[in-house]
């Protein structure tokens, strides 16, 4: 619908004109800017001031100056002997590659502002979705900004046109998204990144689900002009700082002079709802621990992306009369959770990796094949779909269905969090890609819990966990603590068997 109404506007102002030329509203034909001129950024920033602002704080604006990119870029050309090529900038640096400026990404770091990272005019110049991976994408030539909006005002920078791509509503905007946020190894069809993947094959790809861009670009609460020029039209906008949970680690080029992005900040935006769950004691003798979680708010698996350097992990400790009677997954902040010894229990959530030899491997150009164990994504929105609850995934604490020797009397969760994991950066400061001092600036998260404050935490005591119980596994009846509306019972049904990687 809305791109019949587009076509009969733009042909109002000459949208099939030619880059350089404005024939609107009857005067004479005006110059656009240049297509140099609209590659920068900070040209958009005269009149999509906000837009700019947030972008600067997003990892899109962050893509190719972000210190681990460059580390793990160079010495992926270094081990493959070049042989990785272009493979990383098509995504990382997209209108580098494409104007030429760089082959190997090696030189990124000295190339000018405007071929930095994924900018403002790369996504929107996307005129074509060619496939649905490694970045697939076409770009127009005529210098139109594709946008939402199928009644664009005139303006003397840039001619303007509706596209389904660059629509919230629209699937093909997920598709747009998708191309890039989907890896997959060439050589070896190793799935690396698979974000696009596992959305189309969720409930939310299909009616009444969402968009990436309805999800990750957040509607400005009110009308308002989206571009600073007399007579703009009060418009819903969108949030262009892409919250997820990744954080940039250097200032971005952006602006050099700021320090580094509040880390939270822009994690913290999304991180409402997205996970539910449950942590349950089974009764006694003895006890043991439930955590059920399902990543609910998520519109793809948790994590998701770059999941092979993620790492997501549940950490567990039961109490009783002051003192600690059992514990998983107890990591310092700052610390690697895959130097944990002797937790057999440990629910770590993350891509493994391995070479063709089946050895574990941490840089994806090494890997053959990956195996997950995230929490999966929702598969269908009806309730009475029994698939519904495929998505409540439980954990067992111990995890072999051992009780401790005596019931606990409180018992902690938290759902921990590294965007990347210390581990990687070891490896890639062992290989001196890499410098140390990277290591303090990577956060360690409490992901934030479903529910009105938003909880760090989940607490079982026997008082809370009165009202909440279910007939657990172990054939006695589990009491629990619960998010919002969180369906207990339902849990009967839920798959249990997740593993960490182990070599
Ligand atoms: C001289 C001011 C100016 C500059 C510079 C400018 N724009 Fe615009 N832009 C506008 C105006 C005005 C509109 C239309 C606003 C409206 O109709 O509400 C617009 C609309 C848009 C739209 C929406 C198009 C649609 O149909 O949905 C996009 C996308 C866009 N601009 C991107 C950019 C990008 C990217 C840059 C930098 C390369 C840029 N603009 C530079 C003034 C400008
Ligand atoms: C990763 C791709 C991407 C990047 C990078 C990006 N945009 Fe957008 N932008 C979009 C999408 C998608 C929409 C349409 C959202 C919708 O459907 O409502 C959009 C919408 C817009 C609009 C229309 C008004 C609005 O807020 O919805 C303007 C103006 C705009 N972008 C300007 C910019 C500028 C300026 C930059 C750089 C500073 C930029 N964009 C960077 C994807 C991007
Ligand atoms: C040219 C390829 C490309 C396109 C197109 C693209 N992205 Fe990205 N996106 C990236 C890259 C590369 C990063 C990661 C940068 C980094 O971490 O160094 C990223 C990061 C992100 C992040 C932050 C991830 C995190 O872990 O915090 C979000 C959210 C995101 N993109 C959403 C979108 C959405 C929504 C769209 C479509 C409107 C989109 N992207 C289009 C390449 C792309
Ligand atoms: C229903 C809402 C929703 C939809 C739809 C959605 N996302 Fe997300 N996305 C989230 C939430 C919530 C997170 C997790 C934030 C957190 O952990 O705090 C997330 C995380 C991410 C991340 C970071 C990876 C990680 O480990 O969590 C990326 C990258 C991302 N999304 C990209 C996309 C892309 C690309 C699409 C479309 C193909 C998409 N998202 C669709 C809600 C959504
Ligand atoms: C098809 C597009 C694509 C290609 C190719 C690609 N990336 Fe990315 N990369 C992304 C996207 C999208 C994200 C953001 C996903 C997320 O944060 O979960 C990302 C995130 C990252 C991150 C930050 C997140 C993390 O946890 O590591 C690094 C570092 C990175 N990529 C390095 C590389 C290197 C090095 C290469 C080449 C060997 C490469 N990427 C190839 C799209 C791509």
């Amino acid at each position: 619908m809305r791109r019949a109404a587009c076509v009969a506007v733009l042909a109002l102002w000459g949208c099939g004109q030619v880059a350089g030329t404005q024939a609107g509203s009857g005067s004479a034909p005006k110059q656009y800017l240049t297509r140099d001129a609209l590659l920068d950024p900070r040209i958009c920033e005269s009149c999509h001031a906000n837009h700019f602002t947030d972008w600067s704080m997003s990892m899109h604006a962050a893509a190719s100056s972000d210190p681990v990119f460059l580390a793990m870029n160079a010495r992926g050309q270094r081990e493959t002997h070049g042989a990785l090529g272009s493979f990383c900038v098509q995504c990382h640096a997209p209108m580098a590659l494409r104007d030429g400026m760089t082959t190997d990404g090696l030189n990124v770091g000295s190339l000018p502002f405007q071929y930095q990272g994924v900018t403002c005019f790369f996504c929107h110049s996307v005129s074509a979705v060619t496939g649905s991976n490694n970045a697939a994408l076409q770009l127009s030539t005529d210098g139109m900004m594709r946008g939402e909006f199928n009644d664009p005002i005139a303006n003397v920078a840039h001619a303007s046109t509706y596209s389904p791509l660059h629509d919230a509503h629209e699937s093909a905007s997920a598709s747009m998204c998708g191309s890039c946020h989907d890896v997959v190894v060439p050589e070896t069809d190793a799935g690396i990144e698979r974000t696009f993947y596992e959305w189309a094959h969720s409930a939310f790809s299909g009616s009444g689900g969402a968009t990436c861009v309805s999800c990750h670009m957040t509607p400005s609460a009110v009308p308002m002009p989206i571009a600073s020029v007399p007579g703009a039209p009060a418009r819903i906008s969108r949030e262009h700082d892409f919250p997820a949970v990744d954080v940039p680690l250097a200032p971005s080029s952006a602006d050099a002079d700021a320090a580094v992005t509040p880390t939270s900040q822009v994690q913290q935006e999304l991180g409402n709802g997205a996970i539910q769950g449950a942590l349950c004691v089974t009764g006694p003798p003895g006890g043991s621990v439930r955590v059920i979680l399902d990543a609910v708010g998520v519109g793809h698996k948790w994590p998701s992306g770059a999941a092979q350097d993620r790492r997501a992990w549940a950490e567990v400790i039961a109490y009783s009369a002051g003192a600690v009677i059992y514990q998983s997954g107890v990591v310092a902040d700052g610390a690697a959770v895959t130097a944990v010894q002797g937790d057999p229990d440990l629910w770590l959530l993350r891509d493994c990796m391995s070479d063709a030899q089946g050895h574990l491997v941490n840089m994806f150009w090494q890997a053959a094949t990956t195996e997950g164990n995230e929490l999966p994504a929702l598969a269908t929105f009806s309730a009475t779909d029994p698939r519904f609850y495929q998505t409540h995934i439980v954990q067992r604490f111990p995890r072999n269905g051992a009780k401790f020797a005596q019931m606990p009397d409180r018992v902690t969760l938290r759902v921990r969090l590294q965007p990347i994991g210390i581990d990687v950066l070891q490896d890639l400061i062992a290989s001196q890609d890499l410098d140390a001092g990277i290591l303090d600036a990577m956060p360690t998260y409490d992901v934030p819990l479903a529910g009105p404050t938003r909880p760090a935490q989940m607490e079982w005591t026997v008082q809370a966990a009165a009202a909440l119980s279910y007939p657990a596994d172990d054939g006695t009846i589990a009491t629990c603590v619960a998010t919002p509306d969180f369906n207990i019972s339902s849990m009967l049904t839920l798959a249990t068997n997740h593993t960490t990687c182990s070599p």
